[in-house]
């Protein structure tokens, strides 16, 4: 085949990427946010919303990558497959370290994995556009917290930073598999109203299990009615460093016919966790 007449890439990645198979310690401490619970509680619900949640994000894309002709997209999708596989597996093993200060962290990942059953109802081609709509949710969250890392540093071990970091950037290094298989698998306006209903279905669907978790969460600590527990959430969430605001147009440009993932470029930020050796100490940490 000539350059000429050869099919165009289904892949739109600007970032190559392959899996890393690292191990971390982080979640060592109660309260490990800036010890302050309510924070904590945020990113723990969000913990515990990921093995089951990846789980689903693999076995939607694994249903449908024997329909991607790239051999690009299939090496990305091959990547993105481990990279999931080991994000469920450390999330797991940090949601247990935090088990132990009495949370029921198992009690989450099990009723996450019940309302994740709804999703498997649907037709293959609704689920990969859940995971590419909750792949966007992912990184748009990531890309605000990998641009506020210092802040983030500042309040938390270095354990801990490294896992909430390198989550980040993998999620930023992925960000466009799920998009790139669901575009190359279905006619542009069914392409289109998946991704559209998606994006609406699982914001809502994601921010109602999440709130539903962190209730559970303070429950523990006595502040599940605590105005100011929850003002300090709401506070992490819309105003400082307020990914919830900071990613609205983000989230709203999803629903422009034209929009891919890597519109926004980000790679430095990637290029940033490698220059400060971020590679380095999480394979240490292993
Ligand atoms: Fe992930
Ligand atoms: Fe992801």
């Amino acid at each position: 085949m000539t350059a000429e007449n050869a099919a165009p890439s289904q892949s739109s990645s600007k970032l190559p990427f392959a899996a890393r198979n690292f191990h971390f310690e982080a979640g060592k401490e109660r309260f490990w946010y800036n010890n302050d619970p309510a924070v904590s509680a945020y990113f723990n619900a969000l913990s515990a919303l990921f093995p089951a949640g990846e789980t689903f994000f693999c076995d939607s894309v694994r249903a449908l990558r024997h329909e991607a002709k790239d051999p690009k997209l299939q090496a990305e999708i091959k990547e993105f497959l481990a990279q999931e596989a080991i994000h469920s597996r450390e999330h797991h093993l940090y949601n247990k370290r935090i088990s132990g200060f009495g949370y029921p962290m198992e009690k989450l990942e099990q009723r996450s994995a019940d309302m994740q059953k709804i999703g498997y109802m649907l037709p293959k081609k609704v689920q990969l556009g859940f995971t590419a709509a909750l792949e966007h949710y992912t990184t748009i969250i990531s890309d605000c917290l990998l641009n506020v890392r210092e802040h983030f540093r500042a309040h938390v071990s270095p354990k801990d930073y490294e896992f909430w970091i390198w989550h980040c950037v993998e999620e930023t290094e992925h960000k466009s598999v799920a998009f790139d298989l669901l575009k190359s698998t279905t006619s542009p306006l069914s392409f289109y109203l998946i991704r559209v209903f998606s994006l609406f279905a699982t914001t809502l669907g994601f921010n109602a299990i999440l709130m539903w978790h962190i209730w559970t969460l303070l429950k523990v600590d006595g502040l599940q009615w605590n105005l100011r527990a929850w003002g300090r959430i709401l506070h992490y969430q819309w105003v400082f460093p307020g990914a919830w605001r900071v990613c609205a147009p983000a989230w709203l440009a999803w629903l422009k016919p034209g929009f891919h993932p890597w519109q926004h470029d980000n790679r430095d930020l990637v290029d940033a966790w490698k220059k400060e050796g971020g590679e380095a100490k999480a394979t240490n940490a292993a």
